[in-house]
């Protein structure tokens, strides 16, 4: 019988990290081809994980510009696709998340009438503008996806509400598969200036910010806030990998330029963030990714956005919508800093997100599919 080929499509950071540890595990199924394409709608970011998980794509559409718009890369990817879809005649077409690069290559796959699974299905805000573009792009992928693989049951739900009740899997969130091979003890920072700091000794606040709904005032308000909690905790460390998004590059550095407690530093790479993550005080970030990591390390997040489709670990306790406001994050992160028992009920580990299985599970629901296994994975349970 010949192997299922599987033509995972990414673009991104986050879906990177994300589907790494998936297309090493159909790699290393007998029964399945695994094949990778990336629209690099990063670059640079995008690498630097490709190499730390020695991920080597067949294909690279290479479309990044500086300041790209939403049109150019819906463009640019979809034109792209075309020919790969035509000369690697994948039987399942596989997209991650939320992304502008995830709903083309859903779209593209369509067009041609090749089946599409969503990994990170059913993921719901239910506010079309916020996150901006994400929240329409992940329930559009939903629509023209054929199998589902959502997260958690709630995200099940979700879908369900919606009417899709059809091969929907439940199976954990692959990012906790990616954290369980990174984080270590004695690790040794890439970046030098992390090896240096006595993580016991002092607050290390970890910030990232980055969305599309945010530029403008609410970015604003974020850097201003940062500001006046660098001023009134010169103790602390303010840690800020900063996005190479134009738009936030400069907005960072025009408010937080110049400040002794404040490091502002270029993306980190993910092994370095995610021992950094492990060692911190304190997450500030508007990122969806770091809403589901920081809860398996046990450490508080202060989510700089007004609403989360990631509800899950802010009912767990460990996670805190602060919203856009300045005054609020700042009372927020004053709490944290001030009143050791608010810090410690928030610091305890939780995984509503996943057991490091998810990969595992999504390899057999696609046997299943395909008709390769008896029966479907088992359901992620949190525990
Ligand atoms: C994109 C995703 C967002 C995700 C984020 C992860 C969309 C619409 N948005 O947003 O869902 O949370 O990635 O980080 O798909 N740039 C570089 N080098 C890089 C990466 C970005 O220079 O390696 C700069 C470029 O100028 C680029 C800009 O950042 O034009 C914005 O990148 P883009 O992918 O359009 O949007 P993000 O804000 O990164
Ligand atoms: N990340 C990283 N280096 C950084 C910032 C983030 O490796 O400097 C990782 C982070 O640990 C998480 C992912 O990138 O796994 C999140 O990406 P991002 O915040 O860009 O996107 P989102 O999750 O919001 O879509």
């Amino acid at each position: 019988m010949s192997k299922i080929r599987v033509l995972s499509v990414f673009g991104t950071r986050p879906e990177a990290i994300k589907m790494a540890p998936l297309v090493h595990a159909m790699a290393q199924n007998d029964e399945l081809e695994s094949l990778v394409c990336v629209t690099a709608q990063h670059r640079e970011m995008l690498d630097q994980v490709l190499t730390a998980f020695s991920v080597e794509p067949q294909y690279d559409l290479n479309i990044m510009q500086p300041s790209q718009t939403l049109s150019t890369i819906t463009v640019k990817a979809l034109s792209g696709l075309e020919s790969v879809l035509e000369q690697s005649r994948p039987d399942l077409v596989l997209v991650h998340g939320d992304t502008s690069t995830t709903f083309v290559a859903a779209l593209a796959a369509f067009y041609h009438r090749i089946p599409v699974g969503h990994v990170e299905a059913g993921l719901r805000s239910f506010d079309k503008y916020s996150p901006y573009p994400e929240e329409a792009n992940r329930r559009l992928t939903g629509v023209l996806a054929d199998l589902h693989f959502a997260p958690t049951k709630q995200n099940a739900l979700n879908l369900q509400r919606e009417g899709t009740v059809k091969n929907v899997f439940i199976t954990g969130n692959t990012v906790i598969d990616a954290l369980h091979t990174t984080v270590r003890d004695g690790y040794r920072f890439e970046l030098d200036e992390l090896n240096g700091l006595d993580y016991g000794a002092r607050r290390v606040v970890l910030l990232t910010a980055h969305r599309r709904e945010n530029y403008g005032q609410p970015m604003e308000n974020i850097m201003a806030a940062v500001r006046e909690l660098a001023g009134q905790y010169p103790d602390a460390l303010f840690v800020y990998p900063v996005h190479l998004s134009p738009y936030v590059q400069q907005t960072a550095r025009s408010v937080l330029s110049g400040l002794e407690n404040v490091l502002l530093i270029p993306p980190l790479g993910v092994l370095d963030m995610h021992n950094l993550m492990a060692r911190c005080y304190l997450i500030m970030t508007d990122s969806g990714g770091l809403q589901e990591e920081a809860p398996a390390l046990g450490k508080p997040v202060l989510v700089l956005r007004r609403e989360t489709e990631r509800p899950e670990a802010v009912d767990a306790g460990t996670v805190l919508l602060a919203g856009v406001e300045k005054s609020a994050i700042v009372a927020a992160a004053c709490r944290l800093f001030d009143d050791t028992g608010a810090w410690r009920a928030m610091s305890h580990a939780v995984n509503p997100y996943g057991d490091g299985q998810a990969c595992r599970r999504i390899v057999q629901d696609i046997l299943y599919h395909f008709g390769r296994a008896v029966s479907p994975a088992d359901d992620f349970i949190p525990r």
